[in-house]
């Protein structure tokens, strides 16, 4: 068993990230201890410049979402976590999928189209060729298990197209086809002003995310001005249907709790938003101040965070080299 995962360093962790992805890392953990396997969980800041960046936020945000995820609960003595930039290897074999993947794959991305736009001719070719560097992310581990949001799953497809074809194309057994893991646990986090839009990191309004940093007040405001409808809550699930922005609220509450939505309407039938959403934020404020007060720790030593990626980039280059030595001799890269 061998678990990889990834993250934009980009802005802030959000409940999306946190609820959607991180929390099932965490759990990995244990479960791949168990299993005798491990887990490698790296900063995408290889995927960062598929967008413009400023060079000196780029730095500080990758040491700011490592002590974040440390926060959340990641292990660095028991999980490999480092930056992709640093594992030169992740650059490599994107270049040689880059011979297995085809135009018109990375065409029908949904990502892809969302991104660009009607603007295709002014993009980065890196943001067009974004899904090729995250088949390489986890074929160069031959990961077996890859946890994460909804969002991604097209781009797990994608890994498992290249990975079948790299293996017919060259006749060799080298890649595993990579399994996503959306567990049920894991639920679609929406923003909270557009009960149809993701939580996202890059919508232009803060109100529509709850960040890992925001303090108790914010968290609390943010939630009860979150949209809804003046209707209180149903006692099932169906009803909840056409109301996507009071089901993203129980969504959320059902995630924190650990419980079920149905539990949750369970115990909320007939109450209205003003008796939830307080509920609502004491749940968030609970489970979120513990992680931002790890996270103020850490981030005061944050050359021994960095430390920490590197010592992480140094064992994630020594996992990472014999396949890609492998992918070489397939292709007939080295004689
Ligand atoms: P990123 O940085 O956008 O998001 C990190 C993880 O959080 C999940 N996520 C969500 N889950 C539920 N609700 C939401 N609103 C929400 N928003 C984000 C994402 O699905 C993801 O699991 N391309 C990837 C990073 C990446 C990667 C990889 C992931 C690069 N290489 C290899 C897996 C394997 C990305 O931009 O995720």
């Amino acid at each position: 068993m061998r678990v990889v995962s990834g993250i934009q360093p980009t802005g802030n962790l959000h409940l999306g990230n946190y609820l959607g992805a991180i929390r099932q890392w965490v759990a990995m953990q244990d479960a791949a201890a168990a299993a005798g396997g491990e887990c490698l969980f790296f900063l995408a800041d290889l995927h960062a410049i598929s967008l413009p960046v400023v060079p000196a936020e780029l730095a500080a945000s990758t040491v700011e979402m490592a002590a974040t995820l440390i926060a959340c609960g990641i292990d660095p003595a028991r999980s490999v976590l480092f930056n992709q930039a640093r594992v030169p290897a992740h650059s490599e074999l994107a270049w040689l999928l880059g011979g297995t993947a085809r135009m018109g794959w990375l065409s029908r991305m949904t990502q892809w189209k969302d991104k660009a736009g009607k603007d295709r001719e002014g993009q980065a070719t890196a943001l067009f060729n974004y899904p090729v560097l995250q088949a390489a992310d986890v074929l160069l581990y031959r990961a077996s298990h890859v946890p994460v949001g909804h969002d991604q799953k097209q781009h797990l497809e994608l890994a498992r197209d290249i990975a079948t074809k790299f293996n017919t194309d060259y006749d060799v057994d080298l890649f595993p086809l990579p399994e996503p893991l959306i567990s049920a646990a894991a639920p679609r986090i929406m923003s909270l002003r557009d009960g149809t839009a993701k939580m996202s990191k890059s919508d232009p309004s803060d109100a529509s995310r709850i960040n890992l940093t925001d303090s108790d007040d914010q968290i609390a405001q943010k939630l009860r001005r979150a949209r809804t409808d003046p209707a209180p809550l149903p006692a099932e699930l169906d009803a909840l249907a056409d109301r996507a922005e009071a089901r993203n609220l129980v969504t959320i509450y059902a995630a924190l709790a650990e419980i079920t939505a149905e539990q949750v309407l369970a115990q909320f039938a007939g109450q209205g938003f003003g008796a939830f959403k307080p509920a609502l934020a004491d749940l968030a404020v609970a489970t979120l101040g513990p992680i931002r007060a790890r996270l103020a720790d850490l981030l005061a030593d944050r050359g021994a965070v960095a430390a920490q990626l590197e010592a992480g980039a140094e064992r994630a280059r020594g996992v990472a080299a014999p396949t890609l030595r492998a992918a070489q001799q397939a292709i007939g890269l080295q004689v």
